[in-house]
């Protein structure tokens, strides 16, 4: 069953459509509704889509326990429009009616589509509120920008009901993936960092951040707590994970660091740039003369930082070479103290940076050497996710 639950937003209206089209997909449908949001659209309109009584009150049910029945039974506990009111109420484990009730007692999957004036939902509290509920494993449909129901202009709209009825189709749609991962929490790097040069210039690579992107839904549909450290890149991270967007290498050291001390596992996908500009240009650099020389500076290794300072942490690093493969990842495998290193020869066809595909040899702390064919970027994720299960 999905369970919808309204909230007092003006966008409560918009949730009828979604209501409808979710029915008439075929899905059993209950809608719960807050006090506030029936007077922004009526029971009645929900109660006849859904051919279902609309829960509003806790004393709904004639006497049984109706927000566990309901919390037991929901697959999905869709909330829209999602208030900040809501929101911190969920944040807090606050339970003063039947929704937050209802929430508190579920296992399943509850999903967030905030809407809002644009003031309120990037309010850095309803922000905080935001990223703690999805490091509790909530996802969150993002809100639209545009002209708000106030008249103000900027993010925080409903996303239509198209939109918002795929996202629960594909997530009811998703089949079961067993959870061996939960209870883990994973730190995973993607895509390249960018290095600047001046106001308008900057020096990075090609890396599209792809292969992290398939370990960080992966991860995270195996059950583990994700958080994607991830530079540029064009990609929509995967629902439910914690992303943290970070610029240049010395960003990613810091977000890396940060999060470091509480993981079990680090996956070091990025493309990390191993020098930067010594100085970056106030200024847009003129193309006054012929020759223009630019000096160079090392970045941090963060992945060697990590292997320093490493206590009970899996580590995986990832090595594109281009020649004799085994013997430089196997060498990085010992500087950097890593626990697995994913080879990629960038020469061969359907590997590294922008395929879908790859080809590794992953070469593991005893010795062992696996030769991966080419496959997914998803799949060979899974493969490096089952390799850092300690006790396999
Ligand atoms: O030494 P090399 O750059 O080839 O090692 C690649 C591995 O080290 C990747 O896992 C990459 O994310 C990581 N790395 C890093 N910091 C750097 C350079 C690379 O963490 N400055």
């Amino acid at each position: 069953m999905i369970t919808i639950g309204v909230t007092g937003g003006i966008a409560a209206y918009k949730v009828i459509d979604v209501a409808s089209a979710l029915k008439k997909l075929g899905y059993e449908i209950q809608v719960v509704m807050t006090k506030n949001s029936t007077e922004f659209a009526a029971p009645l309109a929900f109660a006849t889509i859904t051919g279902k009584p609309v829960i509003t009150d806790m004393t709904d049910g004639d006497g049984e326990v109706l927000h566990i029945e309901i919390a037991k039974k929901s697959k999905i506990i869709l909330i829209a429009p999602a208030t900040a009111n809501i929101i911190a109420k969920l944040r807090a484990g606050i339970a003063d009616d039947f929704l937050t009730t209802m929430v508190l007692a579920t296992k399943g999957t509850v999903v967030l589509a905030p809407a809002m004036n644009s003031n309120m939902y990037t309010n850095p509290v309803v922000q905080e509120n935001i990223s703690v509920l999805k490091s509790r494993g909530y996802l969150v449909i993002e809100p639209d920008s545009g002209v708000l129901a106030c008249g103000d202009v900027g993010v925080g709209k409903l996303p239509d009901a198209v939109k918002i009825t795929a996202y629960i189709k594909d997530l009811n749609d998703k089949p079961a993936v067993d959870q061996d991962l939960l209870g883990k929490k994973y730190l995973i790097t993607a895509g390249r960092t960018v290095e600047a040069i001046d106001p308008m210039r900057y020096l990075s690579n090609y890396s599209t951040g792809k292969m992290g992107y398939a370990l960080a839904e992966m991860a995270k549909d195996r059950g583990a707590e994700v958080i994607l450290v991830s530079g540029p890149t064009n990609l929509t991270p995967p629902a439910g994970v914690t992303v943290v967007e970070v610029i240049s290498a010395r960003d990613m050291y810091k977000a890396v660091h940060e999060n470091y001390t509480d993981v079990d596992v680090v996956i070091k996908a990025a493309a990390v740039a191993d020098f930067r500009p010594k100085e970056v240009q106030a200024e847009k650099i003129k193309k006054g003369d012929d020759k223009l020389v630019l000096e160079l500076v090392k970045n941090p290794d963060i992945l060697k930082s990590l292997g320093d300072t490493k206590k009970n942490q899996i580590l995986v690093g990832f090595a594109a070479e281009s020649q004799n493969v085994i013997e430089n990842a196997t060498e990085k495998l010992k500087s950097k103290n890593l626990d697995i290193i994913v080879a990629n020869n960038i020469k061969e066809e359907g590997a590294g940076f922008s395929a879908d595909t790859n080809i590794a040899t992953i070469i593991e702390r005893d010795g062992t050497v696996s030769f991966i064919p080419k496959m997914s970027k998803k799949e060979l994720a899974n493969i490096i996710l089952d390799k850092t299960k300690r006790g396999r």
